[in-house]
């Protein structure tokens, strides 16, 4: 039975559901959030396993949890599992944020907070503007309504698999301008913003795309993120992007229109999409370090038996094995160590008599 004379306000509990989870920054973002509005809550990482989304939504739910953030791979389960969708959840077929009211809610942030980290943080309207998208997967069917919403001239998604490309642009022709086609059929043709929705950084590749479609592009855009430029980054630039972005703004607005669904405040973003940035740089220098100790304490596993009889011995010796053969060496040695010696002949003879 609650305290009727408890009057302290109710910590509210949301978590990021997902596998793997451990490198979520959203338990980081929402707290920098909740901290401007001085809104007392509790957001954790939860690692889920597959096939086991739907009851650890209804434990979450049942222990007193007000919203979950939905990531990979779960954001179709969470799309099939609530009980009314947005119309940005509904076109991308996903879910990213749960509400808990009289029924369960699914929305879809990812494409809005694209749109607004190119809009209000790149300072790029994609109105009238030229779009191409590299990839025909979930990340790319999340983006693609709100892109469409915001009137380009065109946008073309182009994919390795060409038929996904084509099923996803037939799809979304209700939306607006939109055509699908093969990464290889894209070169001579001019765009100004072009946005790489497949995983290749993962695999430390790149889409094969024509470079030419950078030459008068004014971002190139890559909604993967970390703590370096990505690959698809430094490739635009180098062919001609005048602006490059990754996708840690893309987050970070995600993050803030669910803060907005859950709480009606929307936070400003600007200095925790630096806080987030400056956390991956010392994460990344954190695991160079641990991993230079670690090579270090291996090769001192492999050397040990030498390193041990060199320790063991180095007492007994006389000299500092690292200045051997040198002047130093033998001055120190003579000076140092050497028990000051007397030459027999400085002593005078002992007679027998005195004897
Ligand atoms: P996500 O949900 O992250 O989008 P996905 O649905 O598996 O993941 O989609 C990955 C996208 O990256 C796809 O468009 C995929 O192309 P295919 O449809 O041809 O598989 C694209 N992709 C992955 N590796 C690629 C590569 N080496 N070159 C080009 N595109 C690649």
């Amino acid at each position: 039975m609650t305290d009727l004379f408890d009057f302290k306000p109710r910590k509210l509990l949301y978590a990021v559901f997902g596998n793997p989870i451990s490198h979520s920054k959203s338990p980081m973002v929402h707290a920098l959030f909740a901290k401007q509005f001085g809104i007392n809550l509790e957001y954790r990482a939860v690692q889920i396993d597959v096939g086991g989304f739907e009851q650890a939504v209804s434990a979450f739910q049942a222990s007193g949890g007000n919203g979950i953030n939905v990531t990979i791979p779960f954001k179709f389960n969470a799309y099939r599992l609530v009980d009314r969708l947005s119309e940005r959840a509904a076109a991308a077929g996903a879910v990213n944020t749960i509400v808990f009211d009289e029924v369960i809610s699914g929305d879809n942030t990812d494409g809005i907070g694209l749109v607004t980290d190119i809009e209000t943080n790149c300072g790029i309207q994609l109105k009238g503007r030229n779009i191409l998208i590299a990839g025909a997967g979930g990340a790319a069917r999340g983006i693609l309504s709100p892109i469409l919403d915001r009137n380009p001239l065109a946008a073309t998604v182009a994919n390795r698999t060409k038929d996904r490309a084509l099923d996803l642009a037939r799809e979304f022709s209700r939306f607006g301008e939109i055509s699908g086609c093969g990464l290889d059929e894209v070169s001579g043709r001019s765009y100004d913003i072009v946005i790489n929705a497949t995983s290749t950084e993962l695999t430390g590749a790149l889409p094969a795309v024509s470079p030419h479609v950078f030459e008068n592009a004014e971002l190139a855009y890559d909604l993967m993120y970390g703590a370096e430029r990505t690959l698809f980054m430094k490739w635009g630039q180098k062919n001609g992007a005048r602006m490059v972005s990754d996708g840690l703004g893309m987050l970070v607005e995600q993050a803030a229109e669910s803060f907005l669904i859950w709480h009606g405040q929307k936070p400003e973003t600007g200095s925790v999409i630096e806080a987030v940035r400056q956390k991956l740089r010392w994460v990344t220098i954190w695991l160079i370090c641990r991993s230079f100790a670690r090579r270090g304490m291996r090769l001192i596993g492999i050397f040990w038996i030498p390193i041990r009889w060199f320790l063991l011995r180095w007492p007994k010796r006389r000299t500092s094995p690292f200045t051997w053969n040198s002047k130093i060496s033998r001055w120190l040695k003579a000076s140092r160590y050497a028990a000051p010696s007397m030459q027999c002949e400085d002593l005078a003879p002992i007679s027998k008599k005195e004897a």
